[in-house]
């Protein structure tokens, strides 16, 4: 009983819950979301699951277009596990709709709370919370993975309505605008050129025209780069200088690349 468990990342907490869930589950191959350039995106596995981070209480625009260009096949098991910060709100939802239209059926969708990568917000949080987190996240994939297995059919899991009211609403607002976010990225005089923040962005954009990066105005806001850059020369506005870097401890940046290099090989 095969499973495909596509994952869209920036800072390793989707990488990770993927690889844990395909150990967990046996038979299972994961798929970065980024690499994929042919549509339809065909599976031939029984069950098929998208992994993901909750941006701005939505969905990444990564993952609306990858689940736009699925192959419609109703009588696949589809599951979804989104990954957050503590705010999943709306977003399990969002999907479930956004399959519906399409004609396809979002079995069941999870939840997992791991460190926050936001920085423009602030660090990912003191370290005894983060690992708490981790192990708890650790537990949960357990679980979802014996559903999964199952194949079991359950309601999307959601934030409190007031959140899922106001944070809908307030993603529907920013979401046009994620693109050119990237406007507030600056790097200061620790940048050596080493270009991990061209290689490692999974949109493909930044380039380095003259030893500093230029952000082209099609972000995703996945944060990778400020996040993996090994200098933490990239910065985000006024307030992250001060704030500490973060990525899932277990995923090391030649595994990013490695993730990154598929999508450049794919074009
Ligand atoms: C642009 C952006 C927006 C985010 N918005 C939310 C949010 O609305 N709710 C939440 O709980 N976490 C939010 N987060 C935090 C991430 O969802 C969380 O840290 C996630 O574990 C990151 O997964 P990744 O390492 O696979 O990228 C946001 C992160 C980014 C970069």
């Amino acid at each position: 009983m095969k499973t495909d468990l596509f994952f869209y990342t920036g800072t390793g907490n989707s990488l990770w819950t993927a690889r844990t869930m395909a150990k967990e589950l046996g038979d299972a191959e994961i798929i970065p979301i980024s690499g994929i350039s042919r549509e339809p995106v065909e599976s031939r596995a029984e069950a098929l699951g998208i992994i993901f981070p909750v941006h701005i209480w939505g969905l990444p625009g990564k993952v609306i277009a990858f689940t736009n260009a699925l192959a419609n096949d109703p009588s696949r098991y589809c599951f979804a596990v989104a990954i957050n910060a503590g705010q999943v709100a709306a977003t399990l939802l969002q999907l479930k709709k956004l399959m519906h239209s399409r004609g396809l059926s979002l079995s069941s969708g999870f939840e997992i709370a791991m460190p926050s990568n936001y920085i423009p917000w602030g660090g990912p949080g003191p370290e005894e919370k983060r690992i708490r987190r981790i192990d708890e996240a650790r537990e949960k994939i357990g679980m979802i993975s014996a559903a999964v297995a199952k194949r079991e059919k359950r309601p999307v899991e959601k934030g409190p309505l007031w959140q899922n009211i106001l944070f809908t609403w307030l993603n529907r607002l920013s979401f046009p605008h994620v693109p050119t976010m990237d406007r507030s990225f600056w790097v200061d005089e620790k940048c050596n050129a080493c270009g991990i923040c061209e290689r490692i962005c999974p949109s493909g954009n930044i380039e380095l025209p003259a030893d500093r990066p230029v952000w082209l105005h099609h972000c995703e806001q996945c944060l990778a780069c400020i996040q993996w850059c090994p200098a933490e020369a990239i910065q985000f506005g006024k307030r992250t200088p001060r704030y500490e870097r973060y990525h899932h401890p277990e995923v090391t940046l030649p595994e990013m690349l490695a993730i990154s290099a598929t999508r450049e090989r794919n074009g």
